[in-house]
């Protein structure tokens, strides 16, 4: 098993950068989820881990070995496709004994080897079928079988349940974390479902135009976004943002005057170290706040503001409030099932200020974000 490092990796196809300048370390039997929308690098990433892609620039290091210029076969490295790619006229034992028997491998040994990821998988009872006679969930459990058995270094599992349906997904997202701690094997594993990604991801990397954007715990990630990309693409339904900007009051006080209803509201410590430290005073800047982090009063309260709301769902054990801020500004607020205001009713508004996300407007990057 082996920790893999990504160094200054350069990746270009024709004129498009496919990839750019990604430095990121795999740790060692770390589940790693490479998430981002469509067309961002994540399969060229892998590509490029596995050896079917030489980066332009740049260099991968796999288990201490600088593997840049080495050949897929040549890297101990097992790749699950999106499209599970068996061979139709083979027979599930003979699809997983197939890299084995490649490798030279004794029947007896096979045998064993194939036993084993049955059992881990429990594929037994279909062993003797051909693709053609499998669900979509036991062909990927095949081609993951084939994966295993070679006990590679590392896995790349490129959304290797992309394309089961949302019951089936659950079930695999689970069995394929179980595999993961069974055998402990450095993982890198693609998605562009965000709640997947949050669901199984040790650290979750999330790219955007081939270029890394943070990484982190999924929980580092939700709660501190680096940057207005990954605050939006993280979080369901997503983070509010609302313009504001920072000022001094007449005590020199530093708070933050809410643009759109010209309101101001009292920040914390290290907001104001934040602003005073990167020369942001009098500046554009967004508050970000998460649905749950509004908190919501029926009665008018001091400091409070005060809001209309719009549209009231439920979603048994919480409610997703549409409130009305100011003339234009729509915000989703998530409250207890208990609190359910009429729709056109006045509710009053406060932020949880300890977990609010500041954004500097003109960069979109995190004021309070360690990088
Ligand atoms: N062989 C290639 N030739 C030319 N362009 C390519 C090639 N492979 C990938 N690209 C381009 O590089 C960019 C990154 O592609 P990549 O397949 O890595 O994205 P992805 O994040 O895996 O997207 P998806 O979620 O759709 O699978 C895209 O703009 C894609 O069109
Ligand atoms: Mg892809």
């Amino acid at each position: 098993m082996a920790e893999i490092v990504l160094k200054n990796i350069v990746k270009r196809f024709g004129s498009l950068t496919a990839i750019n300048n990604l430095n990121l370390t795999i740790k060692e039997k770390e589940f790693l989820v490479l998430l981002g929308p469509s067309g961002c690098g994540k399969t060229t990433t892998l590509r490029c881990i596995s050896g079917l892609e030489i980066p332009d620039e740049g260099r991968i290091i796999i288990g201490g070995e600088d593997v840049t210029i080495k050949k897929a076969s040549e890297r101990d490295i097992a790749f699950v496709f999106q499209l599970y790619a068996l061979y139709p006229h083979m027979t599930v034992y003979d699809n997983i004994a197939f890299p084995l028997i490649n490798m030279k491998h004794s029947k007896k040994n096979i045998k064993e080897e194939i036993d084993n990821v049955v059992e881990i998988l429990k594929i037994k009872h279909i062993l003797n079928r051909k693709p053609r006679e499998l669900s979509g969930g036991d062909m990927q459990r095949v081609a993951l079988g084939r994966a295993i058995v070679r006990r590679p270094k590392a896995f790349l599992l490129d959304e290797p349940i992309g394309t089961l349906d949302a019951k089936f997904r659950e079930k695999m997202r689970s069995e394929l974390k179980k595999l993961h701690i069974d055998i402990g094997a450095t993982t890198a594993y693609v998605t562009h479902d965000q709640l997947e990604a949050m669901e199984m991801g040790d650290r979750i990397a999330i790219m955007n135009l081939g270029v890394l954007q943070q990484v982190g715990a999924p929980n580092e990630i939700y709660t501190n976004p680096n940057n207005l990309f990954v605050a939006n693409f993280i979080g369901s339904p997503g983070m509010n943002f609302v313009d504001c900007k920072s000022i001094k009051d007449s005590n020199g006080n530093i708070i933050l005057r809410i643009t759109e209803i010209n309101e101001n509201i009292i920040i914390t410590d290290k907001i104001k170290e934040a602003i005073v430290d990167k020369n942001l005073i009098d500046k554009d800047l967004i508050l970000g706040v998460r649905p749950e982090d509004i908190i919501l009063s029926l009665h008018s309260k001091e400091k409070y503001i005060k809001t209309k709301v719009l549209i009231l769902e439920s979603v048994g054990s919480y409610n997703i409030i549409d409130i009305n801020v100011g003339k234009d500004k729509t915000i989703k607020a998530r409250t207890a099932e208990t609190i359910s205001p009429s729709i056109g009713e006045n509710v009053y508004i406060d932020f949880d200020m300890e977990r609010v996300s500041i954004f500097n407007k003109e960069t979109g990057d995190s004021i309070l974000s360690k990088k």
